[in-house]
């Protein structure tokens, strides 16, 4: 692999680095943005929800709340959580297991909870068809069925998942099996093996987090001015290990992460959004558009402090990185890592994690093409401004109907002017190629949800299994929300 020197790569990538005190300072958008202080606050860890045992079942209870988060001292900003103000508890559940999700909605007004990653019945799925009205509780019951990965749970409903994913309401689901079981890899939550939910937020002078989309933000995405994690603003976290496992969320409405450390130092990825690689990859750079996952690994040197950067990074050429017009996020810092004075050895990684089943284009009985489209200037052709295959999402209308047990190919054409993160619930699928050429070590594995670049033609492969129901739809749709909420969305039935 061709990184880059150290040197060079800070040259070419933090170059909006200001440094105070010895501490570089990366600047996000807005001047009520400025960490001045540094990194000044203990990273929150989100609740580990392990369920209760109901006659066989593992029920978690989760319920949808309004509520105020003091994300910055002596200001209170009205949120929205699951089973607290702001994000929600991280679901543990096992490969295998009975579980049902009891999701109760304290709102005041309707949403739905959509389990993302999580292969299971359409009519489990907390789609933009599984409403929950207000003060009402929904039950989410079925059986995973999926190997070890970092899921995430978060709204769907139809024209409001933007709204209500910035408010605050997201968490992670973390699946183990056997597998993950055995794996010598960091597991201790919390402590060694932390998930950190990354999102950018814009807040008022007042530190009001409002929701008001403008023209450019209709059309972009909602992107924000100030990064947090786990609902933290400008965090930091004390590292007790000479590894930490970091489960990554991009929870962000519309931003593209490129995440670095500020040493330049390489770290391992180890997962994909659907589980784990074949064999860990080492990188220094680390593409999130919304809604992927990444696991990662950080090897830490006793008292050497080190933080987690997003760094700015224009459009090149390869490796699937950017594109015009595209939502990649200004430098800043997302959480600095403070390790002890004296750390506890951790185990060296293993060579292979997993086995995977390359599914084989030769076996699939069908190609679909999707068009990813935009018009520029909202009033040409009296059109909406985001479309797949001249569409616009409707709620009544089945785009597509795929055969229970199939394997299709689906081609995902960017034919717009900005990069659209592709995500189709259901199935984890793997990627083929982007215009022809492999995808990078860091994708090969269970994806669902996969960027596609401007100009950029990329085909996933995908076997329907399990569940078929000719009433109840899944989704596929761009993961920036203002665009699936503008309709960039469609519906699809397994029979
Ligand atoms: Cu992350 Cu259709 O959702
Ligand atoms: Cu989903
Ligand atoms: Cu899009």
């Amino acid at each position: 692999m061709t990184s880059p020197t150290r040197r060079n790569f800070l040259k070419s990538t933090a170059a909006s680095a200001v440094v105070l005190g010895g501490v570089a300072v990366y600047w996000p958008r807005s001047a009520i943005s400025s960490p001045m202080g540094g990194m000044t606050n203990v990273l929150k860890i989100p609740a580990l929800e392990t369920g209760h045992d109901e006659g066989g079942v593992q029920v978690y209870d989760l319920t949808m709340q309004n509520g105020v988060t003091e994300f910055f001292e002596g200001y209170q900003t009205p949120t929205s959580g699951i089973n607290g103000s702001y994000l929600g508890p991280t679901l543990k559940v096992r490969n295998g297991a009975a579980v049902r999700f009891n999701v109760t909605n304290n709102l005041g007004e309707p949403s739905t909870l959509h389990w993302h990653g999580l292969h299971l019945p359409a009519r489990m799925d907390g789609g933009p068809h599984q409403v929950v009205r207000p003060g009402k509780t929904w039950a989410s019951e079925f059986t995973v069925k999926q190997k070890a990965a970092s899921l995430w749970y978060h709204p769907h409903l139809e024209g409001k998942t933007g709204e209500h994913v910035w408010r605050g309401m997201a968490g992670m689901v973390i699946v183990e099996d056997t597998e993950s079981d055995a794996l010598p890899l960091p597991n201790n939550y919390g402590i060694n093996d932390v998930p950190l939910v990354l999102q950018d937020r814009t807040f008022t002078p007042d530190k009001r987090m409002d929701y008001e989309l403008s023209m450019r933000s209709r059309m972009m995405g909602m992107v924000g001015n100030i990064p947090v994690v786990n609902g933290t603003y400008a965090p930091f976290f004390e590292a007790t290990t000479t590894k930490v496992r970091l489960r990554i969320l991009n929870g962000s409405n519309a931003s593209t992460y490129n995440l670095a450390l500020d040493s330049g130092a390489n770290f391992v990825q180890v997962a994909t959004d659907g589980g784990f690689l074949e064999a860990p990859v080492e990188v220094n750079l680390l593409q999130l558009a919304p809604a992927e996952r990444a696991e990662i690994i950080v090897d830490l040197v006793a008292g050497e402090n080190v933080t987690l950067l997003n760094v700015a990074i224009g459009t090149s050429s390869s490796g699937g990185m950017g594109g015009g017009g595209s939502n990649n996020a200004p430098a800043f810092p997302f959480l600095e890592i403070r390790p002890a004075t004296s750390l506890t050895q951790s185990a060296a990684l293993p060579a292979r994690l997993t086995e995977m089943e390359w599914l084989n284009p030769e076996d699939a009985v069908k190609t679909r093409v999707f068009n990813l489209e935009m018009q520029m200037g909202m009033g040409s052709g009296g059109g909406n401004p985001v479309s797949i295959n001249g569409k616009v999402m409707d709620m009544a209308r089945i785009d597509e109907v795929v055969n229970l047990g199939d394997t299709e190919i689906w081609e995902l054409r960017n034919v717009s002017m900005m990069p659209h993160p592709f995500h189709m619930h259901d199935v984890q699928f793997q990627i083929l190629d982007r215009n022809g050429r492999a995808p990078a070590a860091t994708e090969h594995g269970r994806k669902d949800v996969v960027m596609v670049n401007t100009g950029e033609t990329v085909r996933i492969i995908m076997r329907f299994e399990d569940y078929a129901d000719a009433n109840a739809p899944f989704m596929y749709h761009c993961h920036i929300l203002e665009h699936e909420d503008a309709g960039m969305m469609g519906q699809f039935v397994v029979v």
